[in-house]
């Protein structure tokens, strides 16, 4: 039995993962340490609270005494890093903690993992790390890390300090980049959930700038599923960038979801774009192709229905997360609309 710390299992991509892993497989034990930040929402692991292989710990990945004791108790062999405050406006309106969680968090993550010994590190990272593209060209892990808002930089810099550990003490730590992901659990201030729960309640739809910008969507699913081949065979100090080849503009898909949910076009609203708002995203997978053997395995007309159906299907999940802080943010953020 391998044993796994994944931290920041309470969020979207984390949780999915410990119910995608644990759905099929008993040969690993997930010790899942989360801060329960606003993003953390233990409801998104209801169906393997029980699982004889899981262990929740809600704690702060910079919190150095209780990594130490985690680490001595459970002989980990492999960790893998989701946590991070991973939104972009919010780390516009304030970004200390995106640096404290993590940079400073991945770097006693790291420094523990040392300290301990592991199998292996993987470092979730983001391709917001390579900065903005125009309207041609793929980001490849050679392309230059030139990260351009609060949040990429500190998601780039925790990239460094790994590859830095890997460099200068031999930790085997293996980076994965990937596009944006959707699917279900993913936090309501991110463009999909949004803009589904939005149209739903019949409220305006924001959509930044000329609505022009340019994102390469991925499956939570499919992301999952390469983190995991990482775990299995990706070799220490290497470089994975994620992603399903699926460029969309910001406005074709939120009339998508008008489409889908039968809403009027008149709900969109175009607002004040976002400061420093990159331009275009879009990833060259062909390395975790070639070396891993991954595919992406979900299409994208169907994987976004199929999203659009989980979020009507669980309005009690949704509206619960809107009442209360949300409000607050989505004040500040987008004023009475
Ligand atoms: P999320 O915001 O939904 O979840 C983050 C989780 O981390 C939450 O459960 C939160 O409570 C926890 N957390 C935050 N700070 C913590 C701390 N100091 N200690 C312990 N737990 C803490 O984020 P997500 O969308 O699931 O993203 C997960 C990871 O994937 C992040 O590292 C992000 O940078 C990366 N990523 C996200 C996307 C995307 O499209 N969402 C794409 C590529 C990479
Ligand atoms: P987001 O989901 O925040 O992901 P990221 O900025 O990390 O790529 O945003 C995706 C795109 O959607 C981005 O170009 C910003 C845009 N966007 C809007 O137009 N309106 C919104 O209300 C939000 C949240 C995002």
């Amino acid at each position: 039995m391998k044993k796994i710390l994944v931290t920041g299992g309470a969020g979207f991509i984390g949780s999915n993962f410990i119910n995608y892993i644990l759905g099929y497989r008993d040969d690993l034990f997930i010790v899942n340490l989360d801060k329960l930040t606003y993003a953390g929402n233990l409801e998104n692991l209801k169906e393997i609270e029980n699982h004889k292989n899981y262990f929740f710990v809600k704690g702060d990945i910079n919190n150095n005494e209780l990594i130490d004791f985690l680490f001595k108790k459970y002989s980990f062999d492999y960790v893998i890093n989701f946590a991070a405050e991973s939104h972009v406006d919010r780390s516009i309106l304030g970004s200390e903690v995106f640096y404290i969680s993590n940079v400073v968090g991945t770097n006693v993550l790291l420094e523990a993992s040392r300290r301990y010994g592991i199998e292996k590190f993987i470092q979730i990272s983001t391709d917001e790390v390579y900065g903005s593209l125009g309207s041609t060209g793929l980001f490849t892990e050679r392309t230059p890390l030139s990260p351009n808002s609060p949040y990429s930089s500190s998601k780039a810099a925790a990239d460094l300090m790994a590859l830095s550990s890997h460099h200068t003490f031999g930790l085997p730590v293996v980076i994965t980049r990937c596009s944006n992901n959707y699917g279900p659990y993913q936090f309501p201030e991110k463009l999909i959930p949004l803009m589904i729960i939005n149209a739903l309640s019949n409220k305006n739809l924001p959509v930044y700038g000329d609505g022009l910008n340019v994102r390469d969507w991925v499956y939570v699913i499919d992301h999952n599923r390469a983190v995991e081949l990482v775990l299995e065979k990706g070799k220490p100090g290497e470089v994975f960038n994620i992603g399903a080849s699926r460029e969309m503009k910001n406005i074709d898909i939120v009339k998508l979801i008008l489409t889908k949910l039968a809403k009027p076009e008149n709900l969109i609203q175009y607002v004040k774009d976002r400061p420093g708002h990159d331009r275009r995203y879009a990833i060259d997978s062909s390395k975790i192709q070639n070396e891993l053997g991954w595919k992406p395995q979900f299409d994208f007309e169907k994987a976004i229905d199929q999203t659009i159906d989980w979020y009507l299907a669980n309005r009690e999940w949704w509206n619960r997360i809107i009442t209360g802080d949300y409000q607050k943010y989505y004040k500040t953020l987008y004023g009475d609309r």
